[in-house]
């Protein structure tokens, strides 16, 4: 039985913190685990020029020393393709494109791929990756991602040296689509579409602080995003989308999509790999696959983990966590 696993710092490639003063706090959580963490784009209003992007990294690793923000920026169908460029200078890593309505903040995402085709172009050539939440909103919940492939499969036809994710895949489609296409393309999965599935979020009483898109889908779909993260596969890497919101905007009538993981998502996330004697494949998953993904050098930092339990505190500044008050098995070594 192993009690303590040192890792090279995990990276999280896909993290919300909202907009200032309350990212403080947010990326505060997360450099207690992360050594670096890609920033969506989805703040209100959207990261959405080079300008609005370097102020937003400023303002982050102003409020933290620790942890290095990695850049994103929200393609809205009013994008040119010269502004890739600039975003490019400004250091972004990724693009977003949100589906319109398909989350949170996306009202104003987008309808038509086609339409975006010169920008996929550029990105293409600026070698910036496209990052997607690849989801259909016009057909059932369940069924959303599975909609999505074929677009994604036209989309790496007709742009093949386009690096793209997929981001928190969430399905059996969604790994076998990641598994047919090729070395550029890649998914990032979450700690909490791993541990759940449907019925833990209203199976039994429904838990709004588990109410995220794409949502948590079935236990099938659960084992093979399993498989997939334990696999050592190298397209398969560590993304949270830790995505807080207050407890009154998720305890509520119209109960906002989001899950607040940052803070617990690595040990949950050992105690899986664990589960299936994959220990080893750990820190490829969480501090290297991504990295080599990203043409990113891995992290000179380490952490140690250990068999230790404490308990998930029942709230973290007004936002209640995913697994408040619930045991874990695995802290961190101070
Ligand atoms: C995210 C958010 O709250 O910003 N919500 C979510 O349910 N995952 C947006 C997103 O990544 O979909
Ligand atoms: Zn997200």
């Amino acid at each position: 039985m192993i009690n303590e696993i040192t890792i090279i710092k995990p990276d999280d490639f896909h993290l919300h913190i909202r907009d200032f003063p309350d990212a403080e706090k947010y990326i505060n959580d997360s450099s207690i685990w992360f050594s670096r963490a890609l920033v969506m784009p989805n703040t209100l209003p959207p990261i959405d020029t080079p300008e609005k992007m370097i102020a937003y990294k400023k303002q982050i690793e102003a409020s933290n020393e620790k942890i290095e923000p990695l850049m994103s920026f929200k393609i809205l169908s009013s994008l040119k393709s010269v502004d890739i460029i600039n975003f490019k200078k400004a250091g972004a890593l990724i693009g977003k494109l949100y589906p319109k309505g398909v989350t949170t903040n996306s009202s104003d995402g987008i309808e038509n791929l086609r339409e975006l085709y010169p920008i996929f172009a550029a990105m293409e050539n600026q070698k910036i990756t496209l990052s997607i939440h690849g989801e259909d909103p016009s057909v059932s919940l369940f069924q959303r991602e599975k909609a999505f492939i074929p677009k994604l499969e036209q989309l790496t036809k007709d742009f093949p040296n386009l690096k793209i994710v997929l981001e928190h895949i969430s399905t059996i489609e969604g790994v076998a689509f990641i598994l047919s296409s090729s070395d550029n393309v890649a998914a990032t999965i979450t700690a909490h579409h791993l541990l759940f599935s449907v019925d833990d979020l209203m199976g039994g009483p429904f838990n709004p602080h588990l109410f995220c898109k794409p949502i948590i889908q079935t236990v099938e779909d659960r084992g093979v995003l399993r498989a997939a993260a334990v696999s050592g596969n190298p397209k398969f890497f560590f993304g949270s989308d830790s995505a807080p919101h207050i407890k009154s905007k998720k305890e509520c009538s119209t109960s906002a999509a989001g899950i607040y993981s940052a803070p617990l998502a690595i040990p949950v996330v050992v105690e899986i790999f664990d589960n299936y004697g994959k220990i080893n494949q750990l820190e490829n998953f969480l501090s290297g696959f991504g990295a080599d993904f990203y043409g990113l050098s891995r992290n000179s930092d380490k952490i140690t983990i250990k068999r230790k339990k404490w308990k998930v505190p029942s709230e973290y500044h007004g936002v209640v966590p995913m697994l408040a008050n619930r045991e874990l098995n695995w802290s961190l070594k101070k």
